[in-house]
């Protein structure tokens, strides 16, 4: 990347690493549309960085597709040059254990709503004949099977194929869709995902949301197209492939479980 963006879109900005990569745009001068679904933290967030960057906020449920499609306006009037995709959410438990509709919301905010806002930030730059990058939040949890994550997991191994191959379209325009790993970072993610009974802080390798964002600047700048963040779990991706896959898949399954209290299987006469 030889010069900065000037405009970033970020979305899931109230919270976590959206909300420590909007301090970090801030910090370089980079105008944000910051998008979450809780107002009063989205102003906040405002009230800390306008002193900085010129701050627009855009109050959207990214289940919603009448709420999704503010922000496609949005990005169609400003095409901003940088779009990070990094609202996302994830449930820990056995897929039954959940109402099927829940399950798809992970799907909708994690994936359906992602490739919108790709294909739409893509499509409003090459419309304006600009050029940009438009940015993946994955997980390193896409690299593997995850029961007890499997939704989650799927629709992350989803994003990475779909960015690394719509990069390979785009490129050639000067767009760019980079996408990026992390491991276990310390956020809102792991007290939503276990209905607040996690105890992330036990577990080892757990990054903080500001050396996550640190790391995706980087990137940025690199314009490498896909990353694992950090080396821990390049290691551990390495070692899945030296040990009997059946294997890992327990040791995943009772590592995902072990963070939840019992959950009890749904059945139809339940619902
Ligand atoms: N934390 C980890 O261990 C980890 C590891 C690998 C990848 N990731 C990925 O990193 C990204 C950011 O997560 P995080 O760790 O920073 O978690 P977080 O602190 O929970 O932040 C998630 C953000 O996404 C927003 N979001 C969730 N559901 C939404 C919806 N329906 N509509 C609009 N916004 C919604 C949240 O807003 P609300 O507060 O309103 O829900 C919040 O701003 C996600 O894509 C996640 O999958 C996280």
């Amino acid at each position: 990347m030889k010069e900065y963006p000037s405009l970033a879109l970020v979305t899931g900005a109230t919270s976590g690493i959206g909300k420590a990569l909007c301090h970090l745009l801030a910090e370089k001068g980079i105008a944000l549309i910051a998008s979450g679904r809780d107002v009063n933290l989205l102003q906040n967030l405002k009230n800390d960085l306008q002193s900085k960057v010129n701050v627009q906020l855009i109050v959207a449920d990214l289940t919603k597709k009448d709420e999704r499609q503010k922000l496609i306006e949005q990005i169609h009037t400003f095409a901003p040059d940088l779009v990070i995709n990094n609202a996302g959410f994830g449930l820990y438990g056995d897929c039954l254990t959940y109402q099927t509709s829940e399950q798809m919301q992970i799907l909708e905010v994690d994936g359906v709503a992602l490739l919108e806002i790709t294909l739409e930030a893509a499509r409003s730059l090459l419309s304006k004949e600009k050029k940009g990058t438009i940015f993946n939040i994955s997980s390193a949890a896409a690299f593997q099977i995850f029961p007890g994550m499997a939704v989650y997991a799927a629709t992350k191994a989803f994003v990475n194929q779909f960015s690394q191959a719509f990069d390979k379209e785009m490129e050639v325009h000067g767009i760019r869709i980079l996408t990026t790993c992390p491991g276990m970072v310390n956020t809102n993610f792991q007290a939503r995902a276990s209905h607040k009974n996690s105890d992330s802080a036990a577990d080892i390798g757990v990054m903080t949301p500001e050396y996550v964002a640190e790391s995706i600047w980087k990137q940025i700048e690199s314009q490498k197209p896909l990353t694992i963040i950090d080396w821990k779990y390049h290691i551990m991706n390495c070692v899945s492939y030296l040990v009997p896959t059946s294997l890992i898949i327990r040791i995943i399954r009772k590592n995902i479980l072990n963070r939840i209290q019992k959950r009890n299987l749904i059945k139809i006469n339940e619902i």
